[in-house]
């Protein structure tokens, strides 16, 4: 029987021959998306097929034209409900098709409160590029927003060069260090090795590694704008939720390209679009955290502050 590797979940399942990538998840219980239900029409099953690529089902055009639209595709992308297994394969789930699982399994976002940290050592600008010293968990995180979270990691070099990084989440000051022993030094030549392979790659890079952030920033601004529409249907006024969903499928498809300037701009017609959405929520909120105060103790709380004004509905004076 063909054997799956979940390679970040750590994760594998033994299945029949001819079994999909996304059925053998969930019979080894990892988190991969299906929103669509495994009818080729999204791409939230998105995975990378990292060994036994050969092993997998041909891909055909219709998979190719859902992929087209996923985040982040790799030469080794799959969908994971249309890929099915004839040999041992190693997969690693894609970070849009997490997010996707989490999305639709609240209970299961409840538990991924832990950060991953990798200690890397390199002069390139993405990590597969540099040299992996170490892995580790930042465990205990309390349920947040995705992108909420912020971690400052910090490393010391003791007199016996011993390397400690140490990593803490700053909004609830949870802290995990790891020692770092490396196995091996680096040569004269090697170092000099790394920074000429850095300077040669350089343009390359920085514009990798703007694409790599674009399309974080992306991502994130989908699902906020996406959990906006649906809590705060009744915020709507008509047709904006049709504007702002062709304006969402813009980042989605410019973030599928590789031009990170042209995801940024689609970003911030998003931004720009959903403005007096957002406006309406924001005022929703802050009427809804004055109701039941009087407006003496608002004056006296906002005294100095600016902007409060146009948010100020009638009847805050009780
Ligand atoms: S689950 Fe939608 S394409 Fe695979």
């Amino acid at each position: 029987m063909p054997k799956v590797r979940f390679l970040k979940e750590r994760l594998e399942v033994d299945v029949p021959d001819g079994t999909t990538i996304l059925q053998a998840a969930v019979k080894a219980g990892a988190p991969e998306g299906d929103r669509c239900g495994g009818v080729c029409a999204c791409s939230t099953c998105h995975v990378y097929v990292v060994k036994g690529f050969d092993d997998t089902s041909e891909i055909e055009d219709e998979e190719f034209d859902i992929l087209d639209k996923a985040f982040d595709v790799r030469m080794e992308s799959r969908l994971g409900c249309q890929a099915k297994i004839h040999g041992d394969v190693d997969v690693v789930i894609s970070d849009e098709s997490f997010q996707a699982f989490l999305d639709e399994h609240p209970d299961d976002a409840e538990k991924a409160r832990a950060q991953r940290a990798a200690v890397l050592q390199g002069e390139r600008e993405m990590a597969e590029d540099c040299r992996s010293l170490a892995r580790f968990t930042l465990n205990g995180i309390p349920p947040m927003p995705a992108g909420m979270a912020r971690l400052e990691v910090r490393f010391s070099v003791d007199a016996d060069g011993l390397l400690d990084v140490s990593a803490s989440e700053q909004t609830t000051g949870i802290e995990q260090h790891v020692e770092v022993k490396p196995s091996y030094g680096l040569s004269d030549e090697e170092v000099e090795r790394m920074l000429l392979d850095a300077y040669e790659h350089a343009e390359h890079d920085m514009t990798a590694r703007a694409l790599r952030e674009q399309r974080v920033e992306a991502q994130r601004i989908l699902d906020a704008t996406a959990q906006a529409l649906e809590r705060d249907a009744a915020l709507l006024e008509e047709g904006e939720r049709e504007t702002i969903e062709a304006a969402m499928e813009a980042v989605h498809a410019a973030a599928a390209g590789d031009d990170h300037r042209v995801v940024q701009s689609r970003i911030e017609d998003l931004d720009r679009i959903g403005k007096p959405f957002a406006g309406r929520r924001m005022d929703r909120s802050i009427q809804q955290a004055l109701s039941g105060q009087k407006l003496g103790d608002v004056e006296r709380e906002t005294a100095g502050a600016t902007g409060i004004e146009p948010h100020l509905g009638p009847g805050e004076e009780s």
